[in-house]
């Protein structure tokens, strides 16, 4: 397998992947070509702060960043670029995934997909932006897994750089089994390049979806980069890291998220809660009765003491 040859994009995870993680992953694990923002979006008529500070450039150090917007409508697509184009980006991610009912029900995300004409309205404006490049985040469907397909000769006659496929439907949000027929389907149809997203956890997983796609622009991982951090590198350099190196590395991720966010965030309670939410996907490998301890943790010293039992070696 030529592993150069494909790209290795993180896909955003609301909550955990802001541009203080990003920034850190890509020093101490790198691996990946390109990191999205979690999605933007309008909301109450206007943007929410956290979302326009968290694309400003001199927050993000990582050398790919593609800001990802989330538009119900083509007014929405259009200020929801202008803010992103305003802060110097060339690149735009629009998210037809999103699976949570409050959005899904408003047609927004994966909500919009039953929709081809809605589809064919908002993605018009595309062309509207001629020195922008876009891309696309999608899933299969929303309930149908057919519905990617009845879409696919519109998103063909659109200028996008990418898709990338997460090869489940909105009513499935994050479970249940990837659905790779529907995506071979797709595949076969669609004449942009392709990202395929869901479920690798290990870089000879990366390997096998190459295999089955050759075609493929690359792989998109979520969740797999939070479990093991190492595996786009891996990946790339046909290499595995021995285990003292990894855990340095993780304890230095850890850290660096850990000063970041003391320094911001008001209290021990709330820098606790943002570090267990990590530990919802990271390293679950680890020695469960520290993970435990983690979880239960009232105390920034409980906390601490836990995640030096896992991490130091
Ligand atoms: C907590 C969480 C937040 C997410 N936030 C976003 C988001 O903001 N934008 C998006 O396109 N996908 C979002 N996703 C979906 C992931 O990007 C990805 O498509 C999905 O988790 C499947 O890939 P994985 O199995 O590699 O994680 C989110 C997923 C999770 C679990």
């Amino acid at each position: 397998m030529e592993s150069n040859r494909y790209e290795l994009h993180f896909a955003p995870l609301q909550g955990y992947t802001d541009s203080v993680f990003r920034n850190a992953f890509d020093r101490y694990f790198g691996g990946v070509d390109a990191y999205y923002t979690p999605f933007i979006r309008i909301e109450k008529g206007g943007f929410r702060n956290r979302d326009v500070r968290e694309i400003q450039p001199e927050r993000n150090s990582v050398a790919e960043l593609i800001p990802q917007i989330l538009p119900g409508s083509r007014d929405e697509f259009c200020r929801l670029t202008d803010l992103v184009a305003e802060n110097g980006y060339a690149s735009v991610d629009i998210n037809l995934g999103c699976p949570f009912p409050l959005i899904a029900g408003r047609r927004k995300g994966a909500g919009m997909l039953p929709y081809p004409e809605q589809v064919a309205e908002v993605l018009g404006a595309i062309r509207e932006y001629p020195e922008i490049r876009f891309s696309l985040k999608m899933r299969l469907g929303w309930e149908n897994p057919s519905e990617c397909v009845l879409l696919a000769n519109i998103l063909n006659s659109l200028r996008l750089r990418h898709i990338t496929v997460h090869a489940r439907t909105g009513k499935q949000q994050y479970k249940g089994a990837v659905n790779l027929e529907a995506f071979a389907t797709f595949y076969e149809q669609s004449s942009h390049p392709l990202f395929y997203n869901g479920d690798l956890h290990s870089s000879e997983e990366i390997g096998r979806i190459l295999q089955k796609f050759p075609l493929l622009r690359g792989v998109s991982v979520g969740r797999g980069f939070l479990s093991s951090p190492f595996i786009g590198k891996e990946f790339k350099e046909n290499v595995t890291f021995p285990e003292k190196q990894r855990m340095s590395a993780c304890f230095s991720f850890h850290e660096t998220l850990f000063s970041a966010y003391s320094e911001v965030l008001q209290g021990e309670i709330q820098v606790l809660n943002k570090m267990k939410t990590l530990w919802e996907y990271f390293l679950p490998e680890s020695d469960r009765k520290w993970l435990k301890c983690i979880k239960k943790a009232q105390r920034l010293s409980q906390y601490r003491e836990a995640v030096e039992k896992i991490l130091t070696v």
